[in-house]
């Protein structure tokens, strides 16, 4: 997965995303964290992207031209990377089927394009680079989309600050509108990590075995079971004797009842989307 981040600050995204398990799998190749300093287009000899709202009103809002340039530069960056990528594999798949290797090398060779036929042009998978727009105006974030953007190979993020950007250059540019929460943030660079966090969890490589549990929250609707590690008794409270038997059979079962009494008494509104417990209630044909 390749990240193209479109900020006002860069060293923010590269020092979350550097950290931990995330910063892990970059190095090891599995994500990409490329940034686009949006301030780096500025027209303005204070270098300032910014300016007063039409119609009055508190707060300044960004230029459409600094933001435009930047997103153009990600989806450039995007498709070099691409290419470098198809060319890549092209190599390595050498000894790969015949059909294969025509594909890729036929994908290696496209023309670049032009400035006027990017925004038409589609990814490999045969869509177009998805530019999602950080901001509290706009659906939040869940388990289903985080699924389905890790299924991309790239994604550009455009993160806001001050008011908002001038909604020409979101209309010409954004394809998704995406919120991590009903609060308003001083900016899209923290709603822009924790996308990418979640999405990267997915990506194959991203976690070691002993990081993703088969049953984890946010799975089936459903939030994960309570966990357990030594001692047996910490300040008098005992780990759950079923976890001691050995009977994975009946842990199994134990952590699934656990996890519908955790959801029922935290978030009940996620019960009624859950498809194994409404099997589970009225049968496969309800
Ligand atoms: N920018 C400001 N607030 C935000 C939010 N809640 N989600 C995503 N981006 C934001």
């Amino acid at each position: 997965m390749r990240y193209y981040v479109c900020t006002l600050f860069p060293d923010m995204i590269h020092q979350i995303m550097g950290t931990s398990i995330l910063g892990r799998a970059e190095k090891n190749g599995y994500i990409s964290v490329n940034t686009v300093n949006i301030r780096d287009f500025s027209r303005k000899n204070s270098m300032r992207v910014d300016d007063y709202p039409y119609g009055g009103g508190a707060g300044m809002v960004m230029e459409p031209e600094p933001v435009y340039q930047a997103v153009q530069a990600a989806l450039q960056r995007a498709e070099a990377d691409r290419r470098a990528e198809a060319s890549r594999r092209a190599a390595d798949g050498r000894s790969a089927g015949a059909e294969q290797r025509a594909e890729l090398d036929r994908r290696a060779a496209e023309p670049a394009q032009t400035e006027e036929s990017r925004e038409e042009k589609s990814t490999p998978s045969g869509r177009r680079t998805r530019v999602i727009y950080l901001t509290p105006q706009a659906k939040v974030l869940d388990q289903t989309l985080v699924e389905e953007l890790a299924r991309e190979e790239e994604l550009v993020l455009l993160c806001g600050h001050y008011e908002g950007i001038d909604e020409r250059v979101l209309q010409e540019t954004v394809t998704d509108y995406v919120s991590i929460g009903d609060y308003v943030l001083t900016g899209g660079e923290l709603g822009a990590a924790v996308l990418m966090d979640a999405v990267s969890r997915f990506v194959p490589g991203v976690l070691h075995n002993d990081e993703s549990s088969q049953f984890e929250s946010m799975q089936d609707n459903l939030l994960e079971y309570p966990h357990f590690t030594r001692p047996e008794e910490w300040h008098g409270r005992k780990v759950p004797p079923v976890l001691l038997t050995g009977d994975h059979g009946k842990i199994e079962e134990w952590r699934y009842q656990q996890a519908v009494a955790r959801t029922q008494e935290r978030r009940p509104d996620l019960l009624k989307n859950s498809f194994t417990l409404h099997t589970f209630w009225y049968g496969p044909q309800a």
